[in-house]
């Protein structure tokens, strides 16, 4: 067994030889996934990943490796020696696990120009107030507000499944419907929006993102990578515009148990703003 110092980063396993052993590395910055594929890269015949708080670790690899990876809580952790000999056993139950996604539309629509989405699931172990509930209501709540309004006609509302198991019911949604996703002008999606870390954000692509900053110029930015619903999407080609106010200490933690519903509503009224002007430039580009 040997004992990596941090978080199991390539940089970290670079500083020592992990060939053959059973690395040991601290839970925190980088996906469990990550920590598994460096890991392996660096020859390690096992890894346990070390809990940064009192008790269980519940995490996901969102992938599948053939290291057997374990997660042990700090107290264990603190007990292992360098050098010592351990035997990992770890017992993986592999099955099919279904997943629903939400969607939601006007009788009679079948192209929609826009679609509002956020996911629906969380990590287990954690509650996920704020991580995602707290979007799977603003795009509820916009589903409301568009109600006789004529933006019901031209609109699709879904709640993702599997988004933390690897963006599987944002995945499987375009896939299905080439269709629809191919007409679409732009993907609002929100995700954390019920917590200010930051005050409200937006990213995505960068037309929209001006657009949406010019009707609503307290909106910050942020950089969106490819770890949420609007990044299958985005890769199909369709206009994205991410909301979100940041991760927040609770973050994937039993202790998300909180969303603030002005915090919500503020969102959705932003968002209401934003799309207004983000629609003008998608048209304009369409
Ligand atoms: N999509 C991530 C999750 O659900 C959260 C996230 C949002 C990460 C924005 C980075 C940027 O856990
Ligand atoms: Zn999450
Ligand atoms: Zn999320």
């Amino acid at each position: 067994m040997i004992l990596v110092p941090g978080v199991g980063t390539a940089e970290d396993f670079q500083k020592v030889d992990a060939r053959g052993k059973v690395a040991v590395v601290n839970r925190g910055q980088i996906p469990f996934g990550q920590k598994a594929r460096n890991a392996l890269t660096a020859g390690a015949a096992g890894l346990i990943v070390v809990n940064n708080e009192a008790g269980d670790l519940h995490g996901t690899l969102g992938e599948r490796t053939v290291l057997p990876v374990l997660a042990v809580t700090p107290a264990v952790g603190a007990a292992l020696r360098e050098g010592q000999p351990v035997t990992l056993r770890v017992r993986v139950h592999e099955g099919e696990v279904r997943g629903v996604n939400v969607v939601a539309f006007k009788s009679g629509v079948t192209q929609p120009d826009w679609l509002f989405g956020g996911h629906l699931d969380s990590v287990t172990g954690a509650p996920g107030a704020n991580d995602n509930l707290s979007g799977s209501v603003a795009v509820l709540e916009l589903a409301r507000r568009a109600v006789n309004t004529p933006i019901a006609a031209r609109s699709s509302f879904v709640l993702f499944d599997g988004e933390e198991d690897g963006l599987r019911g944002s995945r499987v949604f375009v896939k299905d419907h080439p269709g629809v996703v191919q007409h679409l002008k732009a993907m609002f999606n929100f995700d954390m929006v019920g917590v200010n870390v930051m005050p409200l954000a937006v990213g995505g692509d960068s037309e929209l993102v001006k657009a949406a900053r010019q009707a609503v110029p307290t909106l910050g930015t942020f950089r969106a990578g490819g770890d949420s619903d609007h990044a299958p999407f985005s890769q199909a080609g369709v206009p994205v515009l991410f909301f979100h106010r940041g991760l927040d200490e609770h973050y994937h933690q039993p202790g998300d148990t909180l969303a603030d519903p002005a915090l919500i509503r503020g969102a959705v009224d932003t968002a209401l703003k934003a799309v207004d002007a983000v629609l003008s430039v998608a048209s304009a580009g369409k």
